[in-house]
């Protein structure tokens, strides 16, 4: 008897569910207001993360930018400056959960309790598996996966005691599809994938209903990392221009979106990868050039190395 109530209520409150998520398709919610609050972007250096950034201190949040270079943390300081934005600027490489721990600390102190959190930092190597050292093979772990769970460590617990804040993390569509060239990467981008979705179950059954996350999952965008790079047809699935990437991302953080996928394809892709056939899978990958689509990669020239951790 027990067991046929708990089945009509599941049917009911899927049902209400399913209507209201239909409502809110064709009535998008209000973005919210963010003037005030502290939103710490990591990887703010350049390209999305940068843009973030500027869109955040244009909208009146405080923003807080970590990134391992210097350089390009007060280029992006620069802009924030001038759009009449405030901002902090914090070196930190946050693959390093030490680094995270002592500088999430200062960032607390100096400038409060971090209410949105952008995991934005990555790396890529563009290497097969077996030609990957080690250490890179590490470092792209540590930078996509692991420091979303150490700044997500560090940040979270205030934004669950308030009931109020929002976890944002950029992971790809090759977190959702992996891509020939990219094995470290699409298996760390999988991971941010699975964090992203646990995370808010683990939020959302705990009953704390003001605090959100956001798992972004963008095909390939004109920045510097995966320069050199183009798609095979980009009518079907064309390269991503920055800004309006980032408008996009700007979007569904303010509206508190759980899940995006830039363009809308990248969502499809997936689901076919989930149905089909491997087999089907290779001609598809084949068509769109997946197993070519790094050939003629160039990347960022430098290596990001780990430096010393301070303001
Ligand atoms: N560019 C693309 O095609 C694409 C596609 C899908 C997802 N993404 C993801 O979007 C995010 C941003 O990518 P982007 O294209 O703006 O790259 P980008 O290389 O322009 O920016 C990455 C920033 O992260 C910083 N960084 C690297 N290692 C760091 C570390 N250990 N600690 C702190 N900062 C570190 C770099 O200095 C740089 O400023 C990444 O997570 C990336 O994987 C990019």
């Amino acid at each position: 008897m027990n067991a046929l109530l708990d089945l009509f209520l599941v049917v009911k409150n899927v049902l209400l569910a399913f209507f209201v998520s239909w409502v809110q398709f064709f009535i998008p919610e209000t973005p919210k207001c963010v003037r005030g609050e502290i939103v710490l972007i990591t990887g703010a250096g350049s390209g999305v993360g940068q843009g973030i950034a500027v869109e955040f201190a244009s909208l009146g949040a405080v923003t807080v930018l970590w990134d391992i270079n210097e350089k390009r943390l007060q280029e992006t300081a620069k802009l924030i400056s001038d759009v009449g934005g405030q901002c902090f600027t914090y070196i930190c490489d946050v693959s390093d959960r030490r680094q995270v721990k002592q500088t999430g600390d200062a960032v607390k102190s100096e400038v409060g309790d971090v209410t949105i959190l952008v995991n934005n930092a990555g790396v890529v190597y563009g290497k097969k598996l077996l030609e990957l050292k080690d250490e890179q093979i590490e470092r792209t772990f540590g930078v996509n996966l692991l420091a979303h769970i150490w700044t997500t460590k560090q940040f979270l617990p205030s934004m669950l005691e308030n009931n109020h804040g929002h976890i944002v993390n950029i992971g790809s569509s090759c977190g959702l599809v992996g891509v020939s060239h990219l094995v470290d990467y699409s298996a760390s981008k999988f991971g941010v994938t699975g964090f992203t979705q646990t995370l808010n179950y683990e939020i959302h059954f705990s009953g704390h209903d003001g605090v959100f996350t956001t798992l972004v999952s963008p095909s390939h965008i004109r920045t510097d990392m995966f320069s050199g790079c183009e798609m095979a047809y980009p009518a079907l699935l064309p390269t991503l221009e920055l800004k309006p990437t980032v408008d996009r991302i700007m979007q569904a953080i303010l509206t508190n979106e759980h899940e995006v996928y830039i363009p809308r394809m990248v969502c499809v892709m997936a689901a076919l990868k989930q149905m089909l056939p491997v087999s089907v899978m290779y001609e598809i990958m084949q068509f769109f050039q997946a197993d070519r689509f790094m050939e003629s990669f160039t990347g960022r020239q430098e290596e990001p190395v780990a430096c010393q951790q301070g303001k």
